[in-house]
């Protein structure tokens, strides 16, 4: 499999040097912010004060009640939304907007329904001229179509594929620029739990090789631990976080069974506690 990054950028910080996995790439400073509700004349805060850094590499998961902001939180990383307060930068430049070394995974898979698989991963070219030919461009979709195991499905249409071979397509979509930073919303909400579990372990396997920096948004526990280095807890809205997580669990972690491991369960149990403190706390928080 071929590389995503190769980042020749600068290591060195302050006169010490920094190692790769270490240098800063996310980083959000008292970030809040949130939404004009055009219809009733008010702001509503979606997320409050959020300060974090997120390393070259890192896998962090988002866990949190619905509604608390998580979405917000990336699409606040990806430039879709903008700081009201505090600020956003990505690899040290505030965000202004989206860009092509950030990538989306959507819940909802938001693939064309009218184009075909090879047609829908093609797409982020037409928005996006990363300065390869078209032999490259072509070269790239056939590799992460065979990557996400779509090979002999390019000319189907989005109609003709189960849930799972859809949001293949979409993770293709997102990987095939190589994007530095991978943002994914829950994307693997609408699969069955057998493909689910696959797709964990492909993703783990495909983030260990390219070293792509992962936000990945999820509501299952077991995925978080499983997938994360770290997990932020976030409060109910406006989302704050709660607390973050190290997830010290060796890796491949599917591979090494760690479901069976009693720090697995601990941490389980943990993260459980702050999960369900907050979703007793109630639906709404001050707007
Ligand atoms: N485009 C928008 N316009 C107005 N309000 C929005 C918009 N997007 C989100 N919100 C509001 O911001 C708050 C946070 O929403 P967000 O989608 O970030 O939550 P979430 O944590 O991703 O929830 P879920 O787990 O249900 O996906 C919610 O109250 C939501 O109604
Ligand atoms: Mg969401």
């Amino acid at each position: 499999m071929r590389l995503a990054v190769s980042d020749a950028a600068d290591q060195i910080t302050g006169g010490r040097a920094v190692p790769e996995e270490k240098k800063p790439v996310i980083v959000a400073k008292n970030l809040t912010v949130g939404y004009k509700l055009h219809r009733e004349r008010k702001l509503l805060t979606a997320l409050r004060d959020i300060t974090i850094t997120i390393n070259k590499g890192e896998f962090v998961c988002l866990l949190g009640p619905s509604g608390c902001g998580k979405s917000t939180f990336i699409n606040a990383i990806s430039g879709i939304v903008l700081p009201w307060e505090g600020s956003m930068e990505v690899d040290g430049k505030p965000v202004t907007g989206p860009g092509p070394d950030r990538a989306m995974v959507f819940q909802d898979y938001a693939l064309m329904p009218w184009r075909t698989v090879e047609s829908n991963i093609r797409m982020p070219f037409e928005f996006q001229n990363l300065g390869l030919s078209k032999a490259e461009i072509d070269e790239r979709i056939a590799h992460y179509l065979d990557l996400v195991d779509l090979t002999g499905f390019e000319k189907s249409y989005p109609y003709e594929l189960s849930g799972g071979m859809r949001q293949r397509v979409g993770i293709a979509r997102a990987l095939v620029t190589e994007p530095k930073i991978l943002l994914a919303d829950e994307p693997f909400a609408a699969i069955d739990a057998m493909t689910r579990e696959s797709m964990q372990s492909e993703l783990e396997q495909f983030v260990s090789k390219t070293k792509q920096t992962v936000v990945f948004i999820t509501h299952s526990i077991d995925e978080a631990i499983i997938l994360g280095d770290r997990i932020a807890v976030i409060s109910r809205r406006p989302g704050r976080i709660k607390e973050v997580i190290d997830i010290d669990l060796p890796r491949l972690r599917f591979d090494s069974d760690v479901k069976s491991l009693p720090e697995y369960s601990e941490m389980r149990e943990r993260i459980w506690d702050l999960v369900k403190d907050e979703a007793r706390s109630g639906a709404h928080g001050e707007e």
